[in-house]
């Protein structure tokens, strides 16, 4: 199957910028305001960063306050029906505003706009609530479209059926001062059954190692300690690029990286976990202990008709040595049921995997149809009744294994990086341990965004509570 390298266009980086300054001319002296929310993965996330950059450049400021936004923006998702569901319904309650305040501008984007059926409701049912209508791969180009926007003053579309090259460089907004994600490759080639994504992203495509390496240089430049590697399936990364890399070695080259700390990655596919990726996660200091695998299900027959390309044995003996080779390590994994001839014969090899493997998280979805995949013409759905049986049986099953796991970590003491002051409680400071398990204990704001060591008191089945033991200066000063 076809993968690319992503190529990048330097010309349309200029056409950009100057729209932006143009609009930044036009609009000045006005107090506007932008609205973002973004629904599924981080992949969206670190799109609506790129997104609200661009906005913030033009001249707009943040508000969390919709009646105040002079431009909104959905940032939609299509994995499973009820994130559709969502935006219908919040684009729908626009239609009150829209009409007190007629220069508001309102734009969605992202994976749901790729989707024929949905552009030909935004088009019909929405057309006068939807002013700008844009998909996964051209999301560079949002001045422009608020600038056409403006000139023609009706609703306008534009989506792309694949991608082309995509500009980098263009202003971006962090949600977090410390943390950061970094895009290592778009699209997938997997089609496993399910599930839309190839659909609405596209086919693999693999960023150069060097952009990668000098945007993760000035990230930490920029106060950055953690930075989060995003692809659909990273293990992927570097096929159809010339150089021969592959994503053990992008992690070995980053782990260099002088000032990161921290390195993530999501997510991985189970069929290419080679030993390769496994020993470059046990030797880099910086690259946590922490694996996302998801299993998907635990029957060979409902793998197979999934296309997943593993068997249940296979899979268990990767954890089994992921455990083995990489020290505390903790997996987590994402689960569907109720998958199309799914019996409950199936279902007990799901739940057999999960009693194996003892994951520390588990997230689980009742099967989606999506129109346009395979799955979706498969014989034998799966009633309401048995699937909803299935789940909350699997629920209580992943919850107890975490919740007993989780105990057994009281009196540890883990590296943590300060994340920020807890929702809940203003005494309490959060982080996150390398194996990406919530902590919350009492000390000083001024800890937030450096390392520390915390001891473990008090264990909950998805956070712990831990006692500040002291300041580190290097992630990899000292092996716990
Ligand atoms: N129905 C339910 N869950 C799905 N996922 C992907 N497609 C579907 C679907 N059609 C889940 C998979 C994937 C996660 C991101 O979403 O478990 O790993
Ligand atoms: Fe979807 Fe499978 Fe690709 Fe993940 S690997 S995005 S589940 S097709």
């Amino acid at each position: 199957m076809k993968r690319e390298k992503q190529r990048v266009d330097n010309k349309e980086l200029e056409k950009q910028l100057g729209i932006i300054n143009e609009l930044k001319e036009c609009l000045q002296g006005k107090d506007l305001h932008y609205y973002i929310e973004t629904f599924g993965c981080q992949m969206n996330e670190k799109d609506s960063e790129k997104l609200a950059g661009v906005l913030k450049k033009i001249g707009y400021t943040e508000t969390q306050n919709i009646k105040q936004a002079d431009f909104i923006l959905y940032n939609t998702c299509c994995i499973r029906e009820n994130a559709e569901r969502k935006i219908y319904g919040r684009v729908g309650n626009l239609r009150r505003l829209k009409e007190k305040k007629p220069d508001l501008i309102v734009a969605v984007c992202g994976c749901m706009m790729q989707q024929e059926h949905v552009l030909e409701r935004l088009r019909g049912k929405y057309r006068k609530e939807v002013d700008i209508i844009f998909g996964t791969y051209n999301i560079y180009k949002l001045a422009e479209l608020i600038r056409t926007r403006m000139e023609v003053g009706h609703q306008i579309i534009d989506i792309w059926k694949e991608h082309k090259e995509i500009v980098e460089d263009l202003p971006s907004e962090r949600k977090y001062k410390y943390k950061a994600a970094v895009n290592i490759m778009y699209g997938c080639n997997n089609f496993c059954t399910y599930c839309i994504v190839p659909y609405v992203r596209g086919r693999e495509r693999s960023r150069e190692s060097e952009s990668i390496i000098k945007e993760i240089k000035n990230l930490v430049a920029d106060g950055v300690k953690e930075i989060m590697l995003l692809g659909q399936n990273v293990n992927s990364y570097g096929k159809g690029l010339e150089d021969g890399i592959t994503f053990a070695k992008l992690l070995r080259e980053i782990n260099e990286i002088e000032g990161l700390e921290l390195i993530r990655y999501m997510t991985s596919h189970p069929k290419d976990f080679n030993d390769e990726l496994i020993y470059a996660i046990r030797d880099c200091d910086k690259v946590c202990n922490y694996v996302h695998l998801p299993i998907q299900a635990g029957s060979n027959k409902v793998l197979s008709a999934m296309n997943r390309k593993y068997t249940k044995e296979q899979y268990l003996s990767l954890a089994e040595k992921i455990k083995r080779e990489i020290k505390d390590v903790s997996i987590t994994t994402d689960i569907i049921v109720g998958f199309p001839g799914e019996t409950d014969e199936d279902f007990e090899d799901t739940l057999d995997v999960v009693r194996k493997v003892r994951y520390d998280g588990a997230f689980t979805f009742i099967y989606s149809k999506r129109t346009g995949t395979k799955a979706a013409s498969m014989e034998g759905q799966v009633s309401e009744e048995k699937v909803t049986e299935r789940f909350n049986k699997l629920l209580e099953e992943t919850e107890k294994i975490q919740e007993e796991d989780n105990a057994k970590r009281k009196d540890m003491v883990y590296k943590v990086l300060v994340e920020n002051i807890s929702k809940n409680d203003e005494r309490l400071l959060t982080g996150r341990t390398e194996q990406n398990i919530l902590v919350h204990f009492e000390g000083d704001a001024s800890l937030i965004g450096e390392l520390v060591e915390v001891k473990i008191v008090e264990t909950k089945r998805n956070y712990l509570v831990g006692e500040f033991k002291r300041r580190i200066k290097l992630w990899s000063q000292r092996k716990l």
